[in-house]
C-alpha cells in the first residue's frame, strides 16, 4: 500500500499520541463499511475519520490518519486529502468549545464581522487561537447552512442562530459559568420561519 510522500502528512496535520480504536468504534467500523460494496470500502473514509476524531477528543492526529488508512486499506496521503478538505475535520488539537464562525456572504451582510469581533473580545481568544486553559478554540468557516438565521455560530455539535452581540456575548458568559445555553435561533425563530 502506497501512502505518498513519508514526510508531507507530517507537513500539515500534527503528530499526536498513539491511537488505537477503541472496542466500541472497532464494531462500528464493521457496520459502517458493511453499508458499502466489497470494493468500495474507500467510500466510508469520512465516517471513519468522524469517528476517530471524536475518540480523539476532537482532533485529528497523523495517528488517526493512520488508523483510517489501514481500516480501509487506502493510502495515507488519499485519507489526508480528505482530512484537509473539509473544516468539519480539526488537524490539530481543539480547545473544549471550538467554535466556528460564519463568514460567507448572507451572515456576512448580516453582522458576522461584529459577532466575530465580539467572541474575540469575550473569550480573549483570536482566530485560529486556543486559550491557554483550553476552554475556547475560534474559527471562522465558510457557510454551515443556515444562512437565513444569520449571522450564525456553530460551537462543537451545535448551531447557535440570529446573533447579535448582546446574545453571543452571553453565550460566552454561560460556558464560563458552566451554565447551559439555549440552541438554535437566540431569538425564537421557529427553524428558518420568517421571524
Ligand atoms: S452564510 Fe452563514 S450559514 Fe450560510
Amino acid at each position: 500500500m502506497s501512502s505518498g510522500h513519508p514526510g508531507l502528512i507530517n507537513d500539515f496535520i500534527e503528530k499526536g499520541e498513539p491511537f488505537h480504536w477503541s472496542d466500541k468504534n472497532l464494531k462500528e467500523i464493521e457496520i459502517i463499511k458493511s453499508k458499502y460494496p466489497e470494493d468500495r470500502h474507500q467510500s466510508a473514509v469520512m465516517p471513519l475519520l468522524y469517528l476517530a476524531q471524536n475518540q480523539n477528543n476532537n482532533w485529528l492526529s497523523t495517528e488517526c490518519i493512520e488508523a483510517v488508512s489501514k481500516a480501509l486499506a487506502m493510502p495515507k496521503i488519499r485519507v489526508a486529502e480528505v482530512a484537509t478538505f473539509y473544516s468539519m475535520f480539526n488537524l490539530k488539537p481543539v480547545g473544549k468549545n471550538l467554535i466556528q464562525v460564519c463568514r460567507t456572504s448572507p451572515c456576512m451582510l448580516r453582522g458576522s464581522k461584529k459577532i466575530t469581533d465580539t467572541i474575540i473580545k469575550e473569550t480573549k481568544c483570536g482566530i485560529n487561537q486556543t486559550t491557554d486553559d483550553g476552554l475556547f478554540t475560534v474559527v471562522e468557516v465558510e457557510c454551515l447552512g443556515a444562512c437565513s438565521n444569520g449571522p450564525m455560530i456553530q460551537i462543537n455539535n451545535d448551531f447557535y442562530e440570529d446573533l447579535n452581540e448582546e446574545n453571543t456575548k452571553k453565550i460566552i458568559e454561560n460556558i464560563k459559568e458552566n451554565k447551559p445555553n439555549k440552541v438554535g435561533s437566540q431569538t425564537g425563530r421557529v427553524s428558518s420561519e420568517n421571524a
